[in-house]
């Protein structure tokens, strides 16, 4: 079988297509190195002591987990002396990191979800990394917190690691998606899947549906509509997942497709959602949109929305088109 691996994936892309620069393709390269390591720790689990609480909180008052923090600091060690980065953002720091004096600073910025679907951590389900890459604007040269603050529609990289039976890194340059299967005994990236499309009619949605109660009335009257199935307004039945990893619940859609959603709700009316836009929905919405499905906050898309703070959350409607065009067009009527 001709398999073509990650770096040849990445060069054609740099060398035929003029798609990349030399030094973005470094970055990922790093990042999906980085990647395979945290997917080793994952894989050993309990005989690496990896598991369990790490006893402190992140800025968002969450308690972090062991791998929150070795998943991070994995990704910081190794983007830190590469000189393709000027500074990192993460949702384990409350501030970015910015590349020391010692090293060589580059023209791109890296966000990460070092590990997401914490919860899933402990019971062995899937989990993994979500990461974006904005370039630091043309003219500056010190970096600072707010030359984060650029709407998703500035990514050139956006992706995804998913540390599932089989680890994959699902990515994007702005040229469709690809996704790639870690092959554990050699350490190399293959090109698994090309070009992914999501399907743009779907039967699966994906929601917590413990909020139910919290929730808007838009959101309330689309998935009141969903679970009336055949005999309701939309005349066929829906079936529904939810891992709590949005990892492996984008994955999924990717694959097969359906909506996934996290709604802002009642419980913290100050909060407009629980996902975290910047390092979060931003990829994921990149992704999404580069499979040619579509990414919203109910009311706006995800890519346009100008970020005001780092670590800035949002509601969230991504996937099958028609269904996310659906429930948007509720919270409009
Ligand atoms: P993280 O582990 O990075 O904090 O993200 C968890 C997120 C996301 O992955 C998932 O979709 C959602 O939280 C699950 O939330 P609930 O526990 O409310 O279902
Ligand atoms: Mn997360
Ligand atoms: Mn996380």
């Amino acid at each position: 079988m001709n398999r073509i691996s990650l770096t040849q994936y990445l060069v054609e892309k740099q060398r035929e297509k003029g798609l990349i620069p030399g030094e973005l393709r470094l970055l990922l390269e790093v990042v999906a190195r980085a990647c395979k390591r945290i997917s080793y720790a994952v894989g050993k689990g309990a005989l690496a002591g990896v598991l369990g609480e790490a006893g402190s909180e992140n800025v968002q008052g969450e308690s972090q987990k062991k791998l929150d923090v070795i998943a991070n600091e994995t990704l910081l060690e190794a983007n830190l002396w590469g000189g393709h980065l000027a500074a990192m953002a993460s949702e384990e720091m409350d501030h970015p990191h910015f590349i020391p004096n010692e090293y060589p600073m580059g023209g791109f910025l890296l966000l990460f979800d070092p590990l997401d679907g914490s919860s899933n951590i402990d019971v062995n389900v899937s989990i993994g990394t979500i990461f974006s890459v904005l370039r630091l604007p043309e003219g500056v040269s010190e970096p600072r917190e707010e030359h984060f603050l650029q709407p998703g529609d500035r990514q050139i990289a956006a992706g995804y690691a998913v540390y599932g039976p089989s680890t994959l890194l699902v990515l994007s340059v702005g040229d469709g998606v690809a996704c790639f299967t870690l092959e554990r005994e050699t350490g190399s990236w293959w090109l698994t899947a090309d070009h992914i499309r999501i399907p743009e009619r779907t039967k699966e949605f994906a929601i917590n549906a413990s909020n139910a109660r919290h929730w808007e009335p838009p959101v309330r009257r689309y998935i009141d509509e969903l679970l009336a199935g055949g005999t309701g307004p939309r005349g066929r039945d829906f079936n529904m997942r939810w891992v709590a990893s949005m990892v492996a619940d984008v994955h999924r859609i990717m694959t097969r497709g359906g909506v996934f959603m996290y709604p802002r709700d009642a419980r913290e009316p100050d909060k407009p959602g629980k996902l975290r836009l910047l390092y979060e929905a931003n990829p994921m919405s990149f992704l999404v949109e580069q499979a040619g499905g579509a990414a919203t906050n109910g009311h706006e898309r995800i890519l346009a929305l100008q970020p005001g703070k780092l670590h800035e959350r949002v509601a969230v409607f991504m996937g099958s088109r028609e269904e996310v065009e659906r429930v948007t067009g509720y919270h409009r009527a």
